[in-house]
């Protein structure tokens, strides 16, 4: 018999700040999060966990990582996440887990595993996965060989056709993808830090980014821009036989005011 889905919500990009009414590119990121939020009440799916692809905060102090803690617990799950560039690891750990945000970066569940991976770089925009990370890729992938396994971290491990963001890609790609391509199993790599939908099979692996929940990078352009497209999340179904379904839905109107002229952030 076949088992019901695994449903998982992915989130990524929530940039909130510790005050709740400020404004990052003339959006009110708190304001953007709860739009979304309602959204996905309104659908009434139930999801089995979220997880956060990555900046989390935009001014990284513990009142942002607490009310983003706080907002999600609405939905009564727990939520996993990774470290962004606009992330600091440490305050994190500091504040989760914190209500039903937890520090786990490994889960198994219905056949599947998925390896949860900082690509977070001190200092940097740009990510790459430290030695440690790579090897403890490694080791969830041998270890669980009968496992469908995904991975989620914050830089994009593929191009997205954005010369600007393509530069603060994941710069070891080539290492990530050398390991992932040894083992079967392996089925998808999700991500952030594109604030934009981007999907595409590389090396016959399906790549799936998350939209941000506040402003959206222009797509395929080669210097820096936003896109007047309103903000949303994914959703992901896992199956038994490996099989995944995943799709993107957003809110009807943009959050805040569309800032067309911005020349970064
Ligand atoms: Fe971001």
């Amino acid at each position: 018999m076949t088992r019901a889905p695994t449903k998982i919500l992915h989130i990524s990009d929530t940039h909130l700040f510790s005050d709740k009414n400020k404004v990052l590119l003339k959006v009110p990121t708190q304001k953007s999060l709860e739009a979304v939020i309602e959204l996905i009440k309104q659908k009434q799916e139930k999801f089995d966990f979220i997880i956060h692809s990555g900046d989390l905060s935009q001014d990284y102090l513990p009142p942002s990582y607490t009310r983003l803690a706080e907002m999600l617990a609405v939905f009564k799950v727990p939520t996993y996440y990774v470290p962004g560039n606009h992330d600091d690891t440490k305050v994190m750990m500091d504040v989760f887990p914190c209500h039903l945000v937890s520090n786990t970066k490994h889960i198994i569940i219905n056949g599947w595993q998925l390896i949860l991976l900082d690509s977070h770089i001190p200092s940097a925009v740009e990510g790459s996965l430290a030695s440690r990370e790579l090897t403890q890729l490694r080791h969830c992938l041998e270890s669980h060989p009968d496992h469908h396994a995904l991975t989620v971290f914050h830089h994009q491990p593929v191009p997205v056709g954005s010369h600007w963001l393509d530069n603060l890609g994941l710069k070891n790609a080539d290492e990530f993808w050398k390991i992932v391509s040894q083992f079967p199993q392996f089925k998808a790599a999700f991500f952030g830090h594109v604030h934009q939908e981007f999907e595409q099979v590389v090396n016959g692996i399906p790549c799936y980014s998350a939209p941000s929940t506040c402003f959206q990078f222009a797509r395929k352009k080669y210097d820096f821009g936003i896109e007047h497209i309103p903000p949303g999340y994914r959703w992901i179904h896992l199956y038994d036989d490996g099989r995944i379904e995943t799709g993107i839905v957003r809110t009807k109107d943009y959050i805040g005011e569309f800032d067309g002229g911005a020349q970064g952030y």
